[in-house]
């Protein structure tokens, strides 16, 4: 029996006319039995199922954040809708840059027109950017058509919110809470893809970067058990699932806070045994703690585990590097990259870079494109510097000026880009597996994959593909991705 198949089971038996039990996950499990009564006779009014729409901003951790909303609410009998025009509507939010809270304020306000339209319309507002005191502020004061609000640590609670919502559909609810209490496991999730899912392994981050916001609003690390991680992931593979992506802000710092510890390295040479698993990923790897252990663990098992590294640089400057609290020197990572290529001579590294750190000089620039050139990542995001009230960053005087950073910005990305297109252009002609994520959306007669390496492939193929690793000829690189033939 499936997990969602089994919790449907307890649900079903849950004694409405008892109080609401204080133990979790059964607290849930009773919210979500009253949410369905509850939403049963609201769908009995409007004489149609009630639909709903989870929108996610931000990082993997948001998006595997929004596959348990949508388990949820799926469990109450929500019907989902690609469309914001929906009957709950909730945005999962991110806030690492300013940008990212200036396009959620920017979409609630076309989300209000709907609303006006659908009297039974409900939003919910969710996720990092909701952790921050002085938006929940603003969005009493200027967006009060909103229904719900609640933040990153008690997602879990979907359920029992959206209950009080239906008993108070006039009110805004706003459940906050500053911290962690609980993990709350066994709880349904609607996974976007069939065949590929993220794992959680830990929570929270530690390392306060100093210009990152995120610590403030995912709070500090957690790390799951390993046997709640084995057994999740022996359940998806045994449901299908090739390729498994581990989630933490800094994967590498797994373990050290159980009772028992335990690594990273450890914990990823289990996870190479399990039966079924063709792909594992893992996402972010923080330079400062990337062992020689975890090294020789992902070359072992290159059959599974897949040959790419994302290692965030950040900067290339040591000075700026210090500022930022990052705790390695351009020398150590370059000779990180070293022993990592050593090790696995074909391996894809990919990075996050920030242009216009408070005080970065043309000199701390220079170091930074000098790492790139180095390096030659296969590609590499890049921000330019985002300043986060709260972060100790946001308050060093010497901010650089715009036209400065943009300069910046331009010559980091063309060099970025030009290495990017050199390095994924080394594989043409081979022939190398995909795994076949959706049909292309432009050309209907392709369909769109990915390496293990990460890069994507386009080649002719139907939609009965999706979910197979086929074997693919790369006839033709055009910059970031392939157009390839089935081999
Ligand atoms: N935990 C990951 C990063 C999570 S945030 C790590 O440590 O690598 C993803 C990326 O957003 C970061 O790597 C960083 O490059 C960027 N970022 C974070 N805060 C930022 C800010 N204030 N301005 C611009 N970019 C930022
Ligand atoms: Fe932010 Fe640094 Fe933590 Fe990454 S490691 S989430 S950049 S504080
Ligand atoms: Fe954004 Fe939160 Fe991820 S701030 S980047 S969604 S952890």
């Amino acid at each position: 029996m499936s997990l969602n198949e089994q919790i449907e089971k307890i649900t079903d038996s849950m004694d409405l006319t008892a109080p609401a039990p204080e133990d979790e996950p059964y607290r849930q499990y009773f919210f979500i039995r009253k949410a369905r009564e509850q939403f049963r006779a609201l769908s009995e009014e409007t004489g149609r199922p009630l639909t709903f729409d989870v929108v996610t901003f931000g990082c993997q951790m948001n998006a595997r954040d929004s596959e348990k909303l949508r388990g949820i609410l799926e469990e109450i009998g929500f019907v989902k809708s690609d469309s914001e025009d929906a009957d709950f509507v909730i945005y999962n939010t991110c806030t690492v840059r300013e940008n990212a809270n200036t396009k959620v304020y920017g979409r609630l306000g076309g989300l209000h027109a709907l609303k006006n339209r659908n009297p039974h319309m409900m939003i919910g507002l969710c996720g990092c950017m909701m952790q921050e005191p002085e938006v929940v502020e603003t969005i009493r004061e200027k967006f009060d058509f909103v229904n719900l609000i609640f933040g990153t640590f008690n997602i879990y609670k979907l359920a029992e919110l959206i209950s009080r919502v239906l008993d108070h559909p006039d009110e805004m609810i706003v459940d906050i809470r500053e911290k962690a209490d609980r993990t709350v496991e066994a709880l349904p999730v609607d996974r976007t893809y069939a065949f590929k899912s993220g794992v959680n392994i830990m929570y929270g981050c530690n390392n306060f970067c100093s210009y990152c916001i995120v610590p403030y609003v995912r709070g500090r690390e957690r790390s799951r058990e390993p046997v709640d991680i084995i057994r999740e992931i022996e359940k998806l593979a045994d449901d299908g699932v090739k390729e498994i992506m581990l989630l933490g802000q800094n994967v590498n710092s797994y373990g050290k806070t159980l009772d028992q510890p335990v690594s990273f390295a450890e914990l990823l040479s289990e996870i190479a045994g399990i039966d079924g698993l063709k792909r594992i990923r893992f996402m972010t790897s923080h330079p400062k703690d990337l062992s020689d252990d975890l090294i020789r663990v992902m070359a072992d098992h290159a059959d599974v585990i897949c040959p790419h590294l994302h290692l965030p640089l950040q900067s290339g400057s040591t000075e700026i590097l210090k500022n930022m609290n990052r705790h390695y020197t351009k020398e150590s990572y370059l000779a990180l990259v070293d022993r990592i290529r050593a090790a696995m001579p074909d391996i894809s590294l990919t990075t996050d870079i920030i242009v216009g750190y408070p005080g970065e000089t043309e000199e701390d620039f220079q170091e930074t494109l000098d790492v790139v050139r180095k390096v030659r990542y296969d590609s590499a995001f890049t921000f330019i510097y985002s300043k986060r009230s709260g972060t100790p960053a946001a308050v060093m005087d010497d901010q650089v000026p715009e036209d400065v950073v943009k300069d910046r910005f331009g010559r980091l990305l063309t060099e970025v880009q030009e290495i990017g297109r050199e390095r994924t252009a080394r594989f043409e002609g081979q022939t190398m597996d995909v795994l076949v994520e959706h049909v292309n959306e432009q050309d209907t007669s392709l369909v769109t994959g990915r390496l293990a390496n990460n890069i994507v492939v386009h080649f002719p193929g139907s939609e009965d593909l999706i979910g197979e690793i086929v074997p693919v000829k790369l006839d033709k690189c055009h910059g970031f991705y392939y157009i390839g033939s089935r081999a």
